[in-house]
């Protein structure tokens, strides 16, 4: 046997672990991007049960991000940027369509296409890396397939009837131009002919989210029994019925519906963020949408029909008109800062009815409501400064909510009850239907 030395004799000690790391580095790119634009879907979508499972979804794509990276940086040359290459970004912005698409055919494209081709990637990884030298992604990917399988599994009720093909095709097209995520197979140029339509076309946000088949209405608050659900004064008044209280406050996390919708807006409008900024908002996001269903699951047990629940729709068609540093800002500064007190007020009248199970959600949600005000200490400056805001961060707080005030005149108050007093859940029906006087 010949032993000439090799030309770079240090490298190619390595070079198992820096192939592996270089996978890793890939499959990292495909989490954080699908991440990024996966939650556009979110408020085109009309289906709450569907708005939850998407935001479950991204919230793990987040873990595994997280996890590849933190083994990725493990290996030497995984590098230290939190970058996405070029060729990735263009497939997940295509895949992100525009807000005159059907939302359930971009799902598709998603569910359908990037993911199942994700699935192989991590297969192949599985498939090439040594079980025993690299048994600590190995460990890993394994999860991952297995949540992989699950989230096509729990995607595939959405999608029956839904006919995705020629969307399809067209990712498809794109996607073995690269020889799928890893390159592990064989590329198939595109066509000198094939159009990128988010060249033509860029994603913009739809000026009001989707709710499907449930009513609409500007707001749910107000101080009056006969139009809304939540009366503010009712809320606070330690006369009300407690049980009142506990069907306003299931209305009002069920409407949290909102912040599911327009903070969602964000990450595909921070494509330089640091990973850890959607990994957290990731989090924020999928507590909003727990929360939602706290309620969503809570009211017809107490007897109310969701289809006399009007979904408020004014925070997202007023913020989704400010930059998405406005936007986090006022949610985390604003709605999410001043609610405690009155949250605090009603957590200790719904105490007094023994509900273990309302008392247990409430403390949770008062739990996540603290997580979600630091998220906001934490990253507001650095959402800023990707946006270019210069202020002092209490000074641009403090214009923002001036120019909410401002915007809320121009674009709130803009949807009609979509039921007739008679039919929608308002105050005075609470207290009809729990009995109280
Ligand atoms: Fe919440
Ligand atoms: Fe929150």
């Amino acid at each position: 046997m010949t032993t000439a030395a090799p030309a770079r004799p240090a490298a190619g000690r390595t070079t198992a672990v820096s192939e592996m790391a270089r996978l890793l580095r890939l499959l990292f790119e495909v989490e954080r991007e699908f991440l990024r634009t996966v939650t556009t879907l979110i408020y085109r979508v009309g289906e709450p049960e569907l708005k939850y499972l998407l935001c479950q979804h991204a919230w793990e794509s987040a873990g595994h991000a997280r996890f590849l990276r933190e083994r990725g940086r493990e290996l030497s040359s995984f590098g230290t940027t939190e970058s996405v290459r070029d060729s990735f970004r263009r497939i997940f912005n295509e895949a992100t369509g525009t807000c005159t698409q059907d939302p359930l055919v971009l799902t598709a494209g998603f569910y359908q296409i990037l993911k199942p081709a994700l699935l192989s990637a991590y297969r192949h990884y599985l498939k090439v890396t040594d079980p025993l030298a690299d048994w600590p992604s190995k460990k890993l990917v394994e999860e991952f397939i297995a949540d992989e399988d699950r989230h096509a599994r729990e995607i595939a009720p959405y999608l029956v009837g839904i006919d995705a093909r020629e969307w399809s095709l067209h990712l498809t097209q794109a996607l073995d131009d690269l020889g799928g995520w890893l390159g592990q197979e064989t590329r198939l140029p595109l066509a000198a002919n094939y159009g990128w339509q988010h060249a033509q076309t860029p994603f913009s946000h739809p000026a009001t989210c989707n709710r499907g088949k449930y009513p609409t209405c500007s707001s749910a608050f107000s101080q009056d029994p006969t139009e809304t659900p939540i009366v503010r004064s009712w809320l606070v008044d330690p006369k009300t019925d407690a049980r009142v209280i506990r069907l306003m406050v299931y209305v009002w996390l069920m409407l949290e519906m909102d912040a599911v919708d327009y903070l969602a807006t964000v990450f595909v409008d921070t494509p330089n963020a640091p990973f850890d900024l959607h990994h957290d908002m990731a989090r924020h996001l999928w507590d909003e949408s727990r929360h939602s269903q706290f309620g969503f699951r809570q009211l017809p047990k107490l007897g109310v029909d969701l289809m006399t629940v009007e979904h408020s729709l004014d925070l997202y068609n007023i913020l989704v008109q400010m930059p998405p540093h406005e936007r986090y800002a006022m949610m985390t500064m604003e709605f999410e800062a001043g609610s405690f007190p009155t949250k605090a007020l009603v957590m200790d009248r719904v105490r007094e009815l023994n509900d273990f199970e309302a008392d247990t959600l409430l403390a949770f949600d008062r739990n996540d409501e603290q997580n979600h005000v630091r998220y906001g200490h934490r990253w507001l400056p650095e959402i800023m400064a990707l946006c270019g805001e210069t202020r002092p961060t209490d000074q641009f707080v403090k214009a923002t909510q001036a120019k909410f005030k401002e915007f809320a005149v121009i674009h709130g108050n803009r949807t009609p009850h979509a039921l007739p007093p008679e039919r929608r859940l308002t105050g005075e029906k609470i207290l009809r239907l729990v009995g109280a006087t």
